[in-house]
């Protein structure tokens, strides 16, 4: 049976601070299978890898993501906001929000990504265009899946390319899973840790197939990786990598 990827969650988010480079570089080095992160776009057309639709929460700017040009956005500090965290160091603050642009180009092509479309809150004219057509300038398509809560921006993915990996994120139990995998042609769902543990039985012939977010505590990690869940999506993916190697 195929081992279970391991995926950090917005770089590793639980100690290093969520959608920077300084945050997958840790998790590249923690050994990671693929990172997972989120893409939303500027006023001025340009993609950047943070996971609100606003500045507020992850850096010490203001403002609608789509109001601001990356240059404005550039100013601001992505690690700053997170000097709480016991591996703080000064230099965090010279962490910006990245380009997806950068996040290609700092990643091994070995690592996987997953490519989440916050396309649900704000609407991002030619977003999935633009982010299909910079993954593929970097050549990275084949080891790219894109998910997102919003079917149809998936949908549109598929439009433009066939070919691309898509993934439909949801948090609560659907019926006939296989179904909508066949008719949109997904090649995963990507399923919330609850959704899957109370429903495992229905589940099992696609558990091969599903990623689960957000795998946090040791026991959901260890059930998971018990039941070789295609993959998991974790803020502490060294722990993970860790419960892993046990077995
Ligand atoms: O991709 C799984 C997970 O990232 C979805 O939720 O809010 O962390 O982006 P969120
Ligand atoms: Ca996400």
């Amino acid at each position: 049976m195929t081992e279970t990827k391991i995926y950090g969650h917005r770089g590793c988010m639980g100690t290093y601070p969520e959608n920077t480079l300084l945050g997958f570089n840790q998790a590249i080095q923690q050994g990671v299978d693929g990172l997972e992160f989120d893409v939303h776009m500027t006023k001025d057309g340009e993609i950047v890898v943070i996971h609100d639709e606003r500045l507020e929460r992850t850096t010490d700017g203001k403002g609608f993501i789509k109001d601001l040009t990356l240059e404005e956005i550039k100013q601001y500090s992505a690690g700053s906001v997170f000097a709480s965290f016991p591996n703080y160091m000064a230099e965090w603050d010279l962490e910006r929000v990245p380009t997806l642009q950068e996040v290609l180009e700092n990643t091994p092509p070995h690592i996987e990504l997953n490519i989440e479309l916050k396309t649900y809150l704000v609407e991002y004219q030619g977003i999935e265009e633009k982010v299909l057509s910079i993954v593929k300038q970097n050549g990275r398509d084949r080891n790219v899946i894109y998910s997102s809560f919003h079917l149809p921006s998936l949908l549109r993915m598929k439009r433009f390319d066939p070919t691309v990996k898509i993934a439909w994120l949801l948090n609560q139990r659907i019926l006939h899973p296989y179904d909508y995998m066949e008719t949109f042609q997904m090649e995963s769902l990507h399923l919330s840790t609850k959704s899957v543990l109370a429903n495992v039985h229905e589940l099992k012939p696609l558990l091969q197939q599903i990623r689960v977010w957000t795998v946090n505590s040791d026991d959901e990690i260890k059930q998971l990786l018990d039941l070789h869940v295609q993959s998991i999506i974790t803020d502490y993916p060294e722990k993970a990598l860790f419960f892993r190697s046990e077995r």
